[in-house]
């Protein structure tokens, strides 16, 4: 992340979203002045309001938003402009309706809602290049604006792409990628169902097929093209605003969303990522899950998620009132103490501006339920109280802005796997399963995690931090990945794979090497024979020096490969019983933990216990289950976090001396978090 005006490293701020084409102009004034009374010292606008600025094809005009601005200034308000690209207008899809996304069926997605526009129409990019052009010369320059965000959330609503642009781009990507035909062929394995491609003018972007089966190792290219289309849409926008930009000023967009390489757009176009954070989705009675530990608190693994694109980031959009879409999407309303909770999860990760989901709740329109801080009618209420207290709260946080998150752990992704797995059921069954027990395991165990992502260019510097990683099902499995890895274990690094590990190629293809393939000599595993956890045998369990555990959804049938390799647990139910589930290899001067299956709840409880990593900070903080505990240090100085998501207040024992952030007290020995409260030591 650069520095820049508003995320400088050295403060924590608020705003909020707003939208004032939604009111009359005389509310403007007021709302201002209700905002910056309320510690909202920012406001984003405009992400929706293409109109405004064009209101017939070529015809530009400025004076609403000039107006706006000017306002702005006279308060002191701070702006973050938006490009307004997510919502093309009705007079240029209808004259230009190519610039349409469409159905797979080759039905156009049509005016009424929004996103309804592909990356890669010619005309659409041309109109976006002009109205970005326009926006920036104009707006940029005027002192109120500190930052723009592109278009608003890329790949929301849908994330996938079928018109007639995206096939003749996506023919231009594979050209670029393969060069040849027979090229492509091979990497595709077309030879199979006699699929081979003889003209580029018989490859098109995936349409119906039957059994919806489409070819595997095209539908990982057709996930990074649509990656592709959307980083060189953002960097076109980019590069177009960096012209007018004043200095300190930052670009950003709002994530995350599938089939987006957000690393790559980050690098190529942004100065941070932001993110839309409404924990209350696990609150949607659609959704609810009252067994579910977590609900809200899942919220953190996005957030996690964010980390690991920019350590500090910002919240676009912070949830301050009900969900609501009048179609879809219900939740309830904040109760008393979350908005704060959630502002503090938030920063807790990371996030060093928060702006809130939205200033006055619409009174039109498909989201008349999404609330705001303000209900329809503006009045003072209950939730902008508890906005106007937390400014009151970060005011008293400013020595935290720039501080990173600490975590010794990591889970490692990466987007061949992430999108292999979309299509791939096999795949997707166990790295499903993975990914939720090992959050889960890791946040009852109040273990601060990251996801830490492999990327062609990466060296061991990115992954020497983290004393273990755990790298689930990493199907794809190049030879430049493995040769890291072992660099890791062998300085010393720990590292836990789960079954399927290494059995595909980078076009997704199987290996005819034994498995794990290219790790197997870093996992001194041999896997002559595997299953599918069978439905009448599970669930298939297996003994770890006397603890049960589960060997969940797919069965490797393991074998120990030389001196330093060691088995320790073998299966005691299943086709496999008596035979190695679980092998530990020394490699140089680490270790590497391979794993038969995937990890069910209880068994990510085994290896976090087993591994020793649980409870990192236990001598220094005894929390609960239901709290989150989340550490962010600078200069020396430690944070720390904790978030109690339950109604009930929560006991916790401070062992060492702690100064309270909040009144500056120190704290020791037994507390109580009220429900839905939260407490910030420093350390
Ligand atoms: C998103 C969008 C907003 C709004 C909210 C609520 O995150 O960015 O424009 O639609 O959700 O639905």
């Amino acid at each position: 992340m650069k520095n820049t005006r508003l995320i400088d490293g050295n403060h924590i701020d608020l705003g909020v979203c707003y939208y004032p084409e939604h009111w009359a102009k005389s509310l403007w004034a007021e709302d201002l002045d209700r905002m910056l009374a309320a510690g909202l010292k920012t406001v984003r606008i405009a992400e929706f309001a293409w109109n405004l600025i064009e209101p017939e094809e070529g015809q530009y005009t400025y004076e609403f938003f000039d107006e706006f601005l000017e306002l702005a200034l006279q308060k002191g308000m701070q702006v973050i402009f938006c490009t307004p690209t997510a919502t093309p207008p009705a007079w240029l899809t209808e004259k230009y309706p190519q610039v349409l996304n469409a159905d797979m069926d080759g039905h156009l997605i049509r005016h009424g809602a929004r996103r309804h526009y592909n990356y890669n129409s010619p005309i659409y990019q041309e109109f976006c290049k002009k109205i970005v052009e326009k926006s920036a010369s104009h707006y940029a320059g005027h002192p109120a604006v500190v930052g723009w965000q592109l278009d608003n959330e890329f790949n929301c609503e849908n994330d996938r792409f079928y018109s007639e642009s995206d096939t003749l781009a996506f023919r231009r990507f594979l050209m670029e990628k393969y060069g040849t035909l027979d090229a492509l062929n091979q990497a595709w394995g077309t030879v199979f169902w006699n699929q081979t491609y003889t003209d580029w003018t018989q490859i098109h972007v995936p349409a119906k097929t039957n059994s919806n089966s489409p070819n595997p190792h095209m539908m990982l290219d057709y996930f990074r093209f649509i990656s592709d289309s959307v980083c060189r849409f953002a960097k076109m926008q980019a590069d177009i605003i960096r012209k007018y930009c004043k200095k300190g000023d930052f670009i950003t967009t709002n994530g995350m969303f599938a089939n987006i390489d957000y690393q790559r757009m980050t690098r190529e176009s942004l100065d941070v990522l932001m993110y839309d954070s409404y924990p209350n989705f696990s609150y949607c009675p659609d959704n609810y899950d009252a067994g579910d530990v977590l609900k809200d608190r899942r919220s953190s693994k996005n957030l996690t998620e964010l980390r690991a694109i920019s350590p500090i980031f910002g919240i676009m959009e912070q949830q301050s009132g009900a969900n609501g879409w009048n179609t879809s999407m219900d939740a309830p309303t904040p109760r008393p103490g979350q908005i704060t909770l959630w502002t503090m999860q938030s920063i807790a990760h990371g996030a060093d501006y928060i702006s809130y989901f939205r200033w006055r709740t619409c009174t039109f329109g498909t989201e008349i339920y999404w609330h705001g801080i303000l209900d329809y009618s503006g009045r003072e209420n209950r939730r902008l109280r508890e906005v106007t207290e937390i400014s009151h709260k970060v005011a008293k946080m400013q020595e935290l802005a720039g501080s990173v998150y600490q975590a010794k752990v990591g889970i490692l992704r990466d987007y061949d796997n992430i999108w292999d797995a979309q299509l791939d059921k096999w795949h997707r069954r166990v790295e499903t399963v993975s990914q939720e027990s090992l959050f889960t395991a890791l946040q009852l165990a109040h273990v601060p995690f990251d996801y830490v992502y492999l990327e062609n260019h990466d060296t061991l510097e990115s992954l020497s931090p983290y004393q273990v990683l755990f790298y689930p099902h990493a199907s794809i499995m190049t030879p430049e990945r493995a040769r890291l890895l072992e660099e890791y274990v062998a300085a010393g690094g720990q590292i836990v794979m789960g079954c399927r590990t290494g059995y595909k190629d980078v076009n997704g293809k199987c290996v005819m090497e034994y498995l794990p393939g290219v790790v197997r000599k870093l996992t001194g595993t041999d896997i002559p024979e595997y299953s599918l956890a069978a439905p009448d045998e599970v669930p298939v369990m297996a003994e770890w020096d006397g603890v049960s555990f589960e060997v969940s959804a797919f069965n490797d049938l393991l074998a120990p490969m030389g001196e330093q390799a060691q088995v320790l647990a073998a299966y005691t139910s299943g086709c496999y019983q008596g035979e190695p589930a679980l092998i530990r290899n020394s490699f140089g001067s680490g270790k590497v933990y391979y794993f038969g299956g995937a990890f069910a709840a209880d068994t990510a409880k085994v290896f976090v216990e087993k591994l020793g990593i649980s409870e990192p900070y236990g001598d220094i903080i005894r929390l609960p289950q239901s709290c989150e505990l989340a550490v962010r240090e600078k200069a020396n100085i430690k944070y720390l976090f904790v978030l109690n998501y339950l109604a009930q207040p929560a006991e916790i024992v401070l062992r060492t001396p702690m100064q309270d952030i909040w009144t500056g007290e120190t704290l020791s020995g037994s507390c109580t978090l009220a429900g839905y409260g939260v407490g910030i030591y420093k350390l």
